[in-house]
């Protein structure tokens, strides 16, 4: 089977960062928030193609250097083409079924499982959905018997919601579904395709641990705990000559003696993190410097952002090269 996974959406809710990094690239307990997607799949995946975008070429030269056991590539478009088309745009070749997955959604999900479990129920596609207290931002299953998805609704108001089912964005659909989407012009699959789709079979496989979709800072935080805690974070602990509780992810080598860190910190590589400073709840990427006595915590730092000596950063996102 081969693997469809989005990569092309602009990262708008994670600004100013994604003006520099995007959000796929993003590191999140110790690697880019992509490859904890990529992570999720089965490793018979013949070839996984990632339908790029904004910032394609940064995710093609990314992708280039650190490749994983399937074979990946990229295939850009000119244009924003949004879910469904940037699905038709690289439908040349797929497999039949193939996997969908977008690429900023971190969670607990067997997608072996969910394949054979499509196998058996037969239908055109099958969808991962995780139970949310709030599913007015997302896209929202009615379920019927067998779990088959009678209804989907987008952004539904609270009161017409009609479950707190919500689509997980991992699936797998049969290759005809690519027939109920238009070519050459941008097309949202959830909303233009899906309805069509319902009465061909499509069933909800329900995830049950964790999910986030990690498209704001807070969640995306709140991600990097949840993969931290289900030890998808690395080994944790403190680098050496730092103090503290950690985990923390260094992604390469940093500079960080006499400083101290709480819980759930990546760091990307060549930070500075000084003496007498402390980082907790953050996510410091590339370059970055914390200066002596500053303190940072529920924040992301761009690539070569600077919190200077004594200065407090919290719940705040740093611009590539910002000063704080
Ligand atoms: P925001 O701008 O903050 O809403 O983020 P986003 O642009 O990533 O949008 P959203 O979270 O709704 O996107 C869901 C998934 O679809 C993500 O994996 C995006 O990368 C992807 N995506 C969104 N738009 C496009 C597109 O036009 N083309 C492609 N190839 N992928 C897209």
């Amino acid at each position: 089977m081969k693997a469809v996974v989005l990569v092309g959406g602009f990262g708008t809710r994670l600004r100013p960062v994604t003006y520099a990094v995007p959000k796929q690239l993003i590191p999140v307990a110790g690697q880019p928030m992509l490859y904890h997607v990529l992570d999720l799949l089965p490793d018979d995946v013949e070839e996984v193609v990632l339908a790029t975008g904004y910032k394609a070429d940064l995710i093609d030269a990314y992708v280039r250097a650190h490749p994983r056991r399937w074979p990946i590539r990229t295939v850009a478009e000119a244009e924003p083409l949004g879910t469904g088309g940037g699905l038709k745009h690289v439908a040349a070749g797929l497999s039949d079924p193939f996997f969908l997955l977008n690429s900023d959604v971190l969670a607990s999900a067997d997608l072996t499982e969910m394949r054979a479990v499509h196998v058996a129920r037969g239908g055109v596609g099958t969808m991962a959905l995780f139970e949310v207290d709030d599913p007015q931002p997302y896209g929202v299953a009615a379920l019927g018997p067998q779990d088959r998805i009678i209804g989907f609704v987008e952004k539904p108001d609270p009161k017409d919601a009609p479950s707190r089912w919500i689509n997980a964005g991992l699936s797998i659909w049969q290759r005809e579904v690519l027939d109920a989407i238009p070519g050459g012009r941008a097309v949202s699959f959830e909303r233009e395709a899906m309805p069509g789709l319902l009465a061909k079979g499509v069933y909800g496989f329900r995830l049950a641990r964790y999910w986030e979709d990690a498209g704001t800072p807070e969640r995306i935080l709140r991600a990097q705990q949840l993969l931290f805690d289900d030890h998808r974070g690395g080994p944790g602990g403190v680098p050496a000559g730092a103090r503290g509780t950690g985990p923390v992810a260094t992604m390469g080598p940093v500079s960080v003696g006499g400083a101290t860190f709480g819980k759930y910190v990546t760091l990307g590589t060549d930070v500075t993190v000084a003496a007498g400073a402390e980082v907790e709840n953050s996510i410091v990427m590339d370059g970055s410097v914390v200066e002596r006595d500053a303190r940072v915590t529920g924040s992301v730092l761009g690539p070569r952002a600077r919190v200077r000596a004594g200065h407090r950063v919290s719940g705040q996102v740093l611009a590539e090269g910002a000063e704080a």
